[in-house]
């Protein structure tokens, strides 16, 4: 079992992280790269997998191989078996009423598309609106240009401010019965940003739009609880809870999803075929046609219980001491200019050194076995906006420690070394 420690201390009940415990379930942390250690801090744009989720795929193939809901064979039921119980794990996890509101899908991109074109097919029409954050990841942008330009509505975006706030006085403003969907991220990717999404969701409401999440980076490391938020869609990725890629989940409410038409037609998603017509499965293979990522499936059902064995909430206040520590010791590296300066922030540190190019601050600090992340991290208005062509981006999870951070402080200084 992955493990914290807890103590007692001076009379009250505090909680110790034993991250070197934890480490010991990811065998990739164990690795040299360029003869340093691995320090790894890009698990923004993916995360690294315990050995039981490794296990798990592994076992699937040499001992559950077989296709899911079509075979009354012993291996068709064990696979079918496997995979749905995933699911109702996934649905407890973000503790959505129905298990048939959890879609799978290949990620939060795939998610957020089968919402812009399902959704929007039905219900965006000619001089709608929709409105997104100026903090969005591209794939929380370019789904809905791709819908604007097909069904002649608008794209409306709520601006942030210089710390990579969002302006909720702004998005009250812009509400109005054209208003179609409001689909925000819970965490920016580029900044850092938690967003306050219970009161966009409350505004929105307030006029009757729904709203969708990108819950991309915020799933692996926020206690997500869909029913609280009220949200009415919430898109992640596997592969950035500790899951395997090309497997994700899309939460819907129940009364949307029955109400919007499938986007892929195929094997599973049909009640019967005809010529003439065609109708419909049941939720939630409606929106599953073809034969799914079974591995991956089972595989991120894994991570959801390692993920519940470490503690959701264990794991945001470890990482928010990190982030603060993180912030504190590269912020006080002369040059460095931290960007996205969130009062709420978690797991990334976005930021620039005065006359050096992200991409070589990454370069150098590969040379020192340091993985950081250096671009425009799949959000380039976040980078117009902040007059930056770059950022270098450390991402932080649940096993990195306080070494790691003072590696990455050493990094850069001999990344400004070797340029000044
Ligand atoms: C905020 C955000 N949204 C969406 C995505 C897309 O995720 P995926 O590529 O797993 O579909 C990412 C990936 O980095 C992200 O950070």
């Amino acid at each position: 079992m992955p493990a914290a420690l807890e103590v007692e201390a001076k009379g009250m009940r505090t909680s110790q992280f034993d991250v070197h415990r934890i480490r010991e379930d990811f065998p990739i942390l164990k690795q040299q790269v360029h003869g340093r250690p691995l320090v790894y801090l890009d698990s923004a744009a993916t995360s690294q997998k315990p050995q039981v989720v490794i296990d798990a795929i592994k076992s699937y193939y040499a001992e559950q191989n077989a296709n899911v809901h079509r075979g009354v064979h012993y291996l068709s039921q064990l696979a079918t078996r496997e995979y749905e119980d995933a699911r109702v794990k996934i649905q407890r996890f973000i503790n959505a009423a129905e298990t048939h509101e959890i879609i799978y899908t290949r990620g939060a991109t795939e998610g957020i598309n089968l919402v812009a074109q399902s959704y929007g097919r039905k219900f965006v029409h000619e001089g709608d609106e929709i409105i997104i954050s100026a903090m969005e990841h591209h794939s929380n942008i370019v789904p809905w240009q791709m819908l604007c330009e097909q069904n002649r509505a608008k794209l409306r975006v709520i601006p942030i401010n210089d710390d990579g706030e969002l302006l909720i006085e702004e998005f009250a403003r812009m509400l109005n019965r054209n208003v179609k969907i409001v689909a925000v991220t819970h965490l920016s990717n580029a900044l850092g940003t938690i967003v306050p999404v219970k009161r966009i969701i409350e505004l929105a409401h307030s006029q009757d739009v729904p709203v969708l999440l990108d819950g991309a980076q915020a799933a692996p490391h926020l206690k997500v609880d869909v029913r609280e938020l009220d949200c009415d869609f919430y898109a992640f990725s596997g592969h950035k809870m500790c899951g395997p890629t090309g497997i994700g989940v899309l939460y819907g409410k129940s009364h949307w999803l029955e109400s919007m038409p499938p986007v892929l037609g195929g094997g599973d998603m049909i009640s019967s075929v005809t010529f003439e017509k065609t109708t419909y499965n049941s939720l939630p293979y409606k929106f599953e046609a073809g034969t799914p990522n079974i591995e991956g499936a089972i595989g991120l059902g894994v991570a959801v219980d390692y993920l519940n064995s470490v503690g959701l909430d264990r794991i945001a206040a470890y990482e928010h001491e990190l982030l603060d520590y993180a912030t504190e010791v590269i912020g006080a590296i002369p040059g460095v200019k931290i960007v996205g300066a969130a009062r709420e922030k978690s797991c990334v540190l976005s930021f620039t050194v005065d006359g050096i190019h992200p991409h070589d601050i990454g370069t150098v600090l590969d040379q020192e076995g340091i993985a950081v992340r250096a671009g425009h991290h799949c959000a380039q208005p976040v980078m117009k906006r902040f007059d930056v062509p770059a950022t270098a981006r450390a991402s932080l999870a649940f096993y990195n420690t306080k070494e790691e951070i003072d590696a990455l402080a050493v990094g850069v200084q001999k990344a400004i070394e070797v340029f000044s």
